[in-house]
């Protein structure tokens, strides 16, 4: 039991592991994920529907997504924005690895008579012989990838975007940072019961890395036989730092915004969305 509890309460290595298989494959939790997607009111998973009409219309007006523009959207989960842009006119493909949401979306497009390119895979190691005019990678999750895993996928859009092709993303700001704080949580059935069907205690543990603007979210989940954990990694940014790692990896920040709707930029927003642009030579 000691045991137990300490490795419930060690602080790992930034970015130790990497849970998102878990978070977004197994088979109860990614029923609840979708259930939350599709939810229009609440926002774990998407953001809300309002939101989500607000961005999408933005977004196909200053991207101009008619006329056969083509959108590679990263992490498009059941295809919330997928399936706007292609509505719009848009040549849209939709890359997520979480089957049941890939299902979702694949549904959707055929019963709705849109033309969108699933495809059912990890992005970071997302490979087709095809080009893009924008990739977009919405709801922060850029935030949820170590360093490395951030460079990788840098290095899928280089390879995917046209020569001054465009990304569109956003992520946590250090605002967002600041007003988060270490917690130490448990409970029978933690969360109602989102992490299993089966009986459960849920251990919730933030831990806040200053220097490096990280915050964890480990859960450890305790069954009858069996104790598994979660990690929920989120890299805070700062802009100057947003726009470092973009011009390290061949991107150029071209315009800055607080949100993925189009709100203008303000240091004290929560979120950073930038539009940047490939750097051809790069
Ligand atoms: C926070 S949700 C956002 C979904 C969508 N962009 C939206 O705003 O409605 C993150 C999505 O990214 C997907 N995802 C996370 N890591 C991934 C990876 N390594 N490869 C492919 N998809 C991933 C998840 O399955 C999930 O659908």
């Amino acid at each position: 039991m000691f045991k137990q509890l300490r490795s419930m309460d060690v602080c790992p290595a930034l970015f130790e592991c990497y849970s998102a298989e878990t978070l977004w494959n197994d088979s109860h939790i990614s029923q609840k994920m979708l259930e939350l997607h599709l939810n229009p009111d609440v926002e774990p998973a998407s953001r809300n529907r309002v939101f989500i009409e607000k961005s999408a219309a933005w977004m196909s007006s200053r991207f101009n997504l008619g006329g056969g523009f083509r959108v590679a959207d990263f992490g498009c989960g059941p295809g919330l924005y997928t399936t706007r842009f292609s509505e719009q006119g848009a040549a849209v493909t939709g890359i997520d690895f979480s089957e049941r949401s890939i299902a979702y979306a694949e549904e959707q497009a055929r019963s709705n008579g849109l033309d969108i390119a699933y495809h059912r895979h990890n992005y970071l190691d997302f490979s087709i012989d095809q080009k893009f005019d924008l990739i977009t990678l919405i709801y922060c999750d850029l935030c949820p990838l170590s360093p490395q895993q951030r460079k990788r996928l840098f290095k899928v859009f280089n390879r995917h975007l046209e020569d001054n092709g465009l990304v569109f993303l956003d992520v946590f700001s250090l605002n967002a940072f600041k007003k988060r704080s270490e917690l130490a949580t448990w409970g029978y059935r933690l969360m109602e019961g989102f992490w299993s069907e089966k009986s459960y205690y849920g251990f919730l543990k933030t831990i806040k890395y200053e220097k490096e603007k990280v915050i964890l979210d480990k859960y450890t989940i305790v069954e009858e036989n069996r104790t598994w954990e979660v990690y929920n990694w989120l890299q805070y940014y700062s802009r100057q730092a947003l726009a470092g790692e973009l011009a390290a990896n061949g991107f150029q920040v071209v315009e800055y915004y607080s949100d993925v709707a189009g709100k203008p930029f303000h240091e004290d927003a929560d979120e950073i969305a930038v539009v940047a642009q490939k750097i051809p030579e790069y």
